[in-house]
């Protein structure tokens, strides 16, 4: 449809019908209207009426293709207009093939894996009809007991930003052409903005941050997504300068469409516009409309703020129509975006279906992704498994088909393969000794545990939390594995030393006692559907695994929030003055984190050297070219992760101590050597200053090459 034509169509509809496009409801309305008798159920509580329901503009949360299609036919018949509705859904990772958890694919390092990752998901969930996912979640993360760092890219702005439009490429394709390409999705960035920053990690709760920490550390993930074109962004829950997200006007208009100059459909979080009133900054519903729409918010998550009041507002003058008709028009313009005007049934396929979704392709490519996504954290020379070994496997982990983590809502448990099914396929005289319990191993279970952890030459661990120990509404004070877990390896240790522990979890962890009574430590996370057999492929060799922690994994709970990207502080602690009391430091445990940012082990090793620098001086228009060679010194063909970070010895505002800036991977066969070239402009050197600008100081800058965040310094540079 043209422009025009949608202007047409914005002429010919009633207020009321405007207004019904600015809501979102769950399925659950339309199965309350079914037949011809009363309304019941969430219509009748919320006092709307039939014809009301059929005005609205969207839906979130359909399970079925038959769901999906059955109320789209029906909203058709009784809309006066014919106008399709909008289907959205939390496509997170995966939609009936469940990938790793988002920080688990983080930990790939990998943007062109997450573009995949995105685009199979698009490919199976437009197929069911869903038109727009909740994703990507951009949200800078700091603390690993709030739940949702499982749905994040973790801690470094920068790689939150090169993943998080990642997500958005693999989605829609050519943001542009989504009318011709039925097997893409539109993107919904989330949650705009700080929503990874609530207090003590607890979720739904207050956040406040600087200007600064906002400008550099929270928006470019945001600037990202929608550089690549994502048609739609999530307000967040918090509050941002003491107002919630969903009615600042600053935040909303100024930042958001005016800066950013985003033009797309902006919706509220799920009962965002009316917990205002929770929050305490509106009287009611009405009042909290009123806050919304006039900081730009287009669509009405899940409340009856919008629907019960924007007809009272536009006749009290509060608002105007224009501004409706403006958040009408970013509704009408994203439905036509997707060409639902041609096609209300776009993507489904009815039968055929199951031809692509949970194909053989999928799920293979749902194995390599979760290879490339799990973190070897330590690993003293049992892996990769001796295929003459005797094994036994052992762990409430063992068996569990809860390996999907949350956020899988459509995917199957019963899908999803097993760690002793794909184990056993590798080594048929398996001993298994499963525990039912995530918090509790009975008598008689470790009477087999202790047989058969004293018959093998090695065992594998299998531990973790269950999915619900993560995600939304799922926050932590103590982020450790429950006491029998951490027992259970001790005991074991007693009997049979050579333990290779494999850990299913939703965030960082304590692990010290795991990691100090295990001899290899692999962080698996929640690898979804085909996890059994890509944890196989990593335990036996076949994958050499890769991939890098990109967030830190504290020693301590106290310790949080602990991130490598801390500022600069002026008693920083050193090698020369940790005895000393006046320090920036705990009295009881170390300030660095177990397992930093940028770490994860490989079987192989690798060496950087050769180190050359063009110049140590930059100007605006000249470059700098930093090379190293990379060689390969191990036995197997191996990736590793090249990662330059910068500090800034001399800024005008304090900046952290190491900023990853950017990195390379390399993939080389023993002996195999690889230049790898990084070049520095005044880019690289721009930081947000005072007046909220980008720019350079004039100075000296450290710049560090390793593979991990505790890399070394390699040369300083003068911008002059
Ligand atoms: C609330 C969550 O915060 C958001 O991320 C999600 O997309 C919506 N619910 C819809 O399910």
């Amino acid at each position: 449809m043209e422009k025009k034509q949608l202007h047409k169509l914005l002429e010919q509809m009633t207020v009321e019908e405007k207004i019904g496009q600015l809501v979102q409801l769950t399925p659950n309305f339309f199965e309350e209207t079914d037949g011809e008798g009363e309304i019941t159920g969430p219509l009748m509580e919320w006092g709307m009426s039939k014809q009301e329901l059929y005005n609205i503009g969207s839906v979130l949360g359909t399970h079925t293709i038959s769901q999906t299609h059955q109320i789209q036919a029906a909203y058709l018949k009784n809309n006066r207009l014919g106008i399709p509705l909008l289907f959205m859904a939390d496509v997170i990772h995966g939609y009936e093939t469940i990938f790793p958890i988002p920080i688990a694919l983080a930990s790939s390092w990998s943007p062109e894996l997450i573009e995949e990752m995105a685009s199979l998901s698009a490919v199976e969930s437009a197929e069911a009809g869903v038109h727009v996912t909740f994703s990507p979640m951009a949200d800078l993360v700091r603390d690993p007991r709030w739940g949702r760092v499982m749905e994040s890219s973790g801690e470094d702005t920068y790689l939150n930003s090169l993943l998080t439009a990642a997500y958005v490429r693999g989605y829609q394709g050519n943001p542009n052409k989504l009318n011709e390409n039925f097997n893409k999705i539109a993107a919904c960035v989330k949650h705009f903005i700080g929503y990874g920053a609530s207090e003590a990690g607890r979720d739904y709760n207050t956040v406040d941050f600087s200007d600064l920490a906002l400008y550099q550390d929270h928006l470019p993930s945001f600037e990202a997504a929608l550089n690549a074109g994502a048609k739609l962004v999530m307000t967040s829950f918090n509050t941002i300068k003491g107002i919630p997200a969903s009615g600042s006007q600053w935040l909303l208009k100024e930042v958001l469409r005016n800066d950013l100059n985003f033009q797309g459909l902006l919706i509220s979080d799920w009962a965002a516009i009316a917990e205002m009133i929770t929050h305490g900054v509106a009287v009611d519903k009405k009042e909290a409309a009123l806050k919304a729409l006039s900081a730009s918010v287009d669509m009405d998550m899940m409340t009856d703020c919008y629907q019960s009041s924007l007809k009272e507002l536009l006749k009290e003058g509060k608002i105007t129509e224009t501004t409706v008709d403006q958040a009408v028009l970013h509704v009408l313009q994203l439905k036509n975006d997707l060409g639902l005007f041609e096609d209300p049934y776009r993507g489904m396929k009815g039968k055929q279906q199951k031809a692509v979704t949970f194909s053989d392709s999928i799920q293979s490519t749902a194995r390599e992704l979760a290879a490339q996504s799990m973190v070897l954290l330590k690993n003293e020379h049992l892996l990769p498994l001796n295929s003459k070994k005797t094994v036994a496997l052992i762990g409430p982990k063992a068996a569990s088909q809860d390996i999907l983590g949350a956020w899988s809502w459509i995917g199957k448990q019963s899908q999803a393969v097993t760690l002793k099914d794909a184990l056993k396929k590798e080594y048929p005289d398996l001993l298994t000794a499963e525990t039912d319990s995530l918090t509790k191993i009975t008598s008689d279970e470790w009477e087999t545990i202790k047989r058969v952890a004293a018959k093998a030459d090695i065992v594998i661990l299998a531990l973790g939390e269950s999915s619900e120990e993560s995600g939304e509404a799922a926050s932590k004070a103590t982020i450790r594995l429950p006491e029998a877990q951490e027992q259970l390896v001790k005991s074991i240790k007693a009997i049979n030393p050579n333990i290779v522990t494999v850990l299913f979890n939703g965030r960082p962890l304590v692990l010290e006692e795991i990691a100090e009574n295990s001899s290899s430590l692999l962080e698996a996370w929640f690898p979804g559907t085909q996890g059994g057999p890509a944890i196989v492929d990593i335990l036996v060799g076949r994958v050499n695994p890769s991939a890098k922690l990109p967030m830190s994994f504290p020693r301590n709970t106290g310790q949080i929030p602990i991130y490598y990207n801390h500022m600069s502080t002026g008693r920083p602690v050193t090698q020369q003055n940790k005895q000393e009391k006046y320090i920036s430091k705990y009295i009881d445990v170390a300030n660095e984190p177990l397992y930093p940012f940028g770490y994860g082990l490989t079987y192989t090793s690798f060496i950087i050297e050769d180190i050359k620098v063009s110049s140590t001086q930059l100007t605006e228009d000249t470059k700098i070219i930093i090379t190293v060679n990379v060689t390969n010194i191990g036995r197997m063909i191996g990736k590793e992760i090249i990662q330059l970070y910068l500090h800034d010895v001399s800024a005008e505002v304090v900046r952290p101590v190491k900023e990853l800036k950017k990195f390379r991977t390399v993939l080389l066969e023993p002996n195999q050597m690889q230049e790898v070239k990084f070049e520095i402009t005044v880019e690289d050197l721009v930081y947000i200053h005072p007046d909220l600008k980008k720019s350079a100081d004039k100075g000296f800058f450290e710049i560090f090459i390793g593979t991990e965040s505790r890399a070394p310094k390699i040369t300083e540079i003068e911008y002059v």
